[in-house]
């Protein structure tokens, strides 16, 4: 296995323990440190990074950060929070959407309920002119989640209202490409973040930075309003390139980064005219997001490990 693919393993695998995850949640000098990639554990943080990334001429997706729920009581409360962040969205009149996690929402628990939340908050959506995407999860979740993304387009949900992630890692995604297309589907084309073994997903980065660049040629080429969610500098010249050549206007896609990550890039896409969208996670549920963070990058373990030695722990 590469450095890098068990650097990140290592964090998905830590990124499960719940009792790690208790003791790291307390502690004051993680949660300083987890504020370079979440905004904050309320929904007024978030909204006021919101409102100073809108100013900054940069779009907004607002995550509530929460997976793989154990109890319907949360998956409820995470829909009515959603509900909510909608409503805030349109009366603050922000330039944002939504992200949303399927294991959040119940899919673990059972169909109705997951459908029950699902579908609350994409009504809301559409009362109030805003729209949600659906992140993708671990490979055993795609079908699923596919087949949900399915079930809303037929109850009527427009791609304007809801998207769905891509996870160009997975051998399968060149297939779900295909029929996402024929859906006629909003995409965000991702790499993928989960620890995967090689039977589902290539192990190397090398081939997951090629399939992507094939995903993303065909997604720009056939998609509406496709997401290129990515800070590989490579890739982002190379779709700049290919947006050109296939004479698509800047306004019929947009490029997605993370909160936190590489802020030079995502300014000077903004400066170069390009629509930005920033991921924007929030909530007191964020040590596996973080933990994932961490396994993007051995320089982010240095620089919690600097943080330790700044504050103790
Ligand atoms: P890559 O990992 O090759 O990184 C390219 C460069 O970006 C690095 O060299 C570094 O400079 C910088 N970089 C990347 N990650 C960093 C980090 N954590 N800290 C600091 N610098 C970093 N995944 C998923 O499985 N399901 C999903 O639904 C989503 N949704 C999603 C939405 C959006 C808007 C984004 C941008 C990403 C996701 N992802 C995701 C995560 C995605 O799968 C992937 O793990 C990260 O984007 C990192 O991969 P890159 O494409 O940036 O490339």
């Amino acid at each position: 296995m590469e450095l890098a693919g068990a650097l990140r393993w290592f964090f998905v695998f830590l990124s499960e323990r719940r009792t790690l995850q208790e003791w790291v949640t307390r502690n004051g000098w993680v949660r300083r440190a987890a504020r370079r990639f979440v905004a904050g554990e309320t929904l007024e943080e978030a909204c006021d990074v919101a409102a100073r990334l809108n100013a900054q001429g940069r779009a907004v997706t607002l995550n509530l950060l929460g997976e793989r729920t154990t109890r319907p009581e949360d998956a409820r409360a995470a829909a009515v929070l959603y509900r909510k962040v909608l409503e805030e969205i349109h009366l603050r009149r922000m330039r944002a959407d939504l992200a949303v996690k399927l294991t959040q929402l119940g899919l673990d628990l059972s169909r109705e309920l997951l459908e029950e939340t699902l579908h609350g908050i994409c009504a809301q959506a559409r009362r109030l002119g805003g729209s949600v995407w659906i992140d993708m999860e671990a490979s055993r979740y795609v079908e699923a989640t596919l087949d949900l993304y399915r079930g809303l387009r037929a109850s009527g949900y427009g791609p304007d209202t809801v998207g769905v992630a891509l996870q160009a890692y997975l051998y399968r995604s060149e297939r779900d490409l295909e029929f996402l297309l024929r859906l006629g589907a909003r995409v965000r084309l991702v790499k993928g973040a989960y620890a995967e073994p090689p039977s589902v997903a290539y192990p190397r980065k090398a081939d997951v930075d090629r399939a992507y660049v094939r995903l993303l040629e065909r997604l720009l080429r056939e998609g509406e309003q496709s997401a290129i969610a990515t800070h590989d500098e490579r890739i982002l010249a190379h779709a700049r390139r290919l947006a050109t050549a296939y004479g698509i206007p800047p306004d019929r896609f947009e490029f997605q980064m993370l909160y936190g990550v590489r802020r030079d890039l995502q300014a000077q896409m903004v400066q170069e005219g390009y629509r930005l969208r920033v991921y924007v996670p929030f909530g007191p549920d964020w040590y596996p997001y973080f933990m994932r963070r961490l396994g993007e990058r051995p320089a982010n373990v240095g620089f919690l490990l600097r943080s330790l030695v700044r504050e103790g722990p």
